[in-house]
């Protein structure tokens, strides 16, 4: 028995095969898809809190270093997507290629991107859907909407809790987005943050950029250059999702050609918008007093009293829009552990199917309840960046995956190649890894106890029921 025994590639495509989805997907198609899972908290949330304690309006660089390390990353799936053009996550591709305890630790990393993400979005969800029901002159009790471990404690994050649930029901009765609702909302998100970066950017008040990257406070992080990176490592978060691009592969008409537009082209449009949006929040509002969890909601208070309506039009729009990854999160954690159980490395359980509704519904509501327990209780910046720590380091073993990849498989046709490899790709780690080292110690901590879990479970008995090793 090997850790290093590989799903065979034709056993893969024959399965996908089996699926017969239709191929409808174009390359305007993908890029919304993309859009449509990038946008979320970390634009409308962690932003704020990111300028307050580390970059201050230097956080419009930090969006840049962030978009590095996910184009290089970008980059890389990119090639793995055409390579192995099912729908498939890191998780597959390392399991075809890279041998099954890659699968397995890449698989145990996406939990912390989809789950512990959906539940960092329900949390800004909260707080924005609380911004907009006090436009209306309800005021939920703050001990209702905060966690113990907020700056204001509260006893447990209620609507947090409400959204996932809400959520999880939809994806069990299995009315799954459909392509024109994702349209749809993928447009109004859009909306909202061209709308805010053209609306604000007339009262800016160009005293906020002063200084525009503040001094550093003598430590790791705290402002400065060190401030800036670190501040890329916590607002990373606002891209997670572009490589949700890739699970369409197989829906996709041209996906030689259309899976790294869509990936790469989600990732470009978005990141633009990030840094103008970046820009404008900074510049409506003192970076010191973002350290909020719905910054947006606080900066459109600084549009003149004749812009009061677009505000809360563009609070409705971003609850909208956070709704949707919340749902995009939980169904791609959803479909990991379903290739994972059927793959034999997680119990059935993640892979039964409702007689009626035919969804791995006990999956889901696991899911909702581990998710919403997150979201009840731990605070949004530490459930970011235990997010962020998960989807980097997958992303670093994506990045070395290609470099491996190339020596080891050479004759494998790759209709999208990567450039400048093993440059690209090791750069691309290295961007990655050096994010994740600027996260702080707790979520390291977290991070090395989850996968070190991880590897119990998978001796104790993810190798032992595996059926590519039973075969
Ligand atoms: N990028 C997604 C968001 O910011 C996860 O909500």
């Amino acid at each position: 028995m090997s850790l290093f025994a590989t799903k065979p590639l034709h056993k893969i495509l024959a399965d996908a095969e089996k699926e017969s989805l239709k191929k409808t997907l174009g390359p305007g198609q993908l890029i919304a898809l993309g859009i449509g899972a990038i946008i979320g908290a970390g634009i409308f949330s962690l932003t704020g809190t990111a300028a307050a304690n580390f970059s201050g309006p230097a956080i419009a660089i930090s969006f840049v270093i962030a978009a590095f390390g996910c184009a290089f990353a970008g980059f890389c799936y990119s090639e793995f997507s055409t390579m192995i053009p099912i729908a498939g996550s890191a998780y597959t591709y390392a399991y075809a290629t890279l041998g099954e305890i890659v699968a397995w630790v890449i698989g145990w990393a996406l939990v912390l991107e989809y789950a512990v993400g959906a539940a960092g979005v329900s949390v800004s969800w909260s707080s924005t859907m609380d911004s907009i029901l006090q436009s209306f002159g309800i005021h939920l009790p703050p001990a209702l909407v905060n966690s113990p471990f907020d700056p204001t404690p509260g006893i447990a994050n209620i609507p947090a809790v409400i959204i996932v649930m809400l959520m999880s029901a939809i994806l069990i009765v299995g009315v799954q987005e459909s392509a024109r609702f994702n349209a749809f909302i993928v447009v109004v998100k859009i909306a909202v943050v061209i709308l805010f970066i053209g609306i604000g950017y007339f009262f800016v008040n160009y005293q906020n950029y002063h200084p525009f990257i503040p001094p550093n406070r003598g430590k790791f992080g705290e402002f400065g250059w060190s401030g800036v990176v670190r501040g890329a490592g916590r607002i990373f978060f606002a891209y997670i999702g572009f490589d949700a691009v890739s699970t369409a592969a197989q829906e996709t008409k041209n996906p030689k050609r259309d899976m790294p537009i869509g990936i790469l082209g989600s990732l470009g449009v978005c990141t633009i918008l990030y840094i103008l949006y970046g820009f404008v929040l900074t510049g409506l509002v003192n970076y010191k007093d973002l350290n909020v969890a719905a910054p947006l909601a606080i900066a459109v208070n600084h549009f003149p009293q004749s812009y009061a309506f677009m505000g809360f039009v563009l609070k409705l729009g971003s609850l909208a829009g956070l709704t949707s990854v919340i749902l995009v999160m939980l169904l791609g954690q959803s479909r990991v552990f379903f290739s994972m159980s059927r793959d034999g490395l997680l119990p059935k359980l993640f892979s039964d199917l409702h007689p009626r509704y035919r969804t791995p519904w006990k999956s889901n509501l696991m899911l909702m309840l581990c998710t919403s327990i997150l979201g009840c209780f731990i605070p949004i910046n530490n459930l970011g960046d235990i997010t962020n720590i998960g989807t980097l380091f997958a992303f670093v073993l994506v990045c070395i995956g290609i470099v491996i990849m190339r020596r080891t498989r050479p004759d494998l046709p790759r209709p999208f190649r990567t450039p400048w490899v093993p440059f690209l790709p090791i750069f691309g780690a290295f961007v990655n890894l050096l994010l994740m080292a600027t996260l702080s110690g707790i979520t390291w901590a977290a991070f090395l106890v989850w996968m070190a879990v991880g590897l119990m479970v998978y001796f104790s008995y993810s190798k032992a029921h595996s059926v590519v090793q039973r075969s």
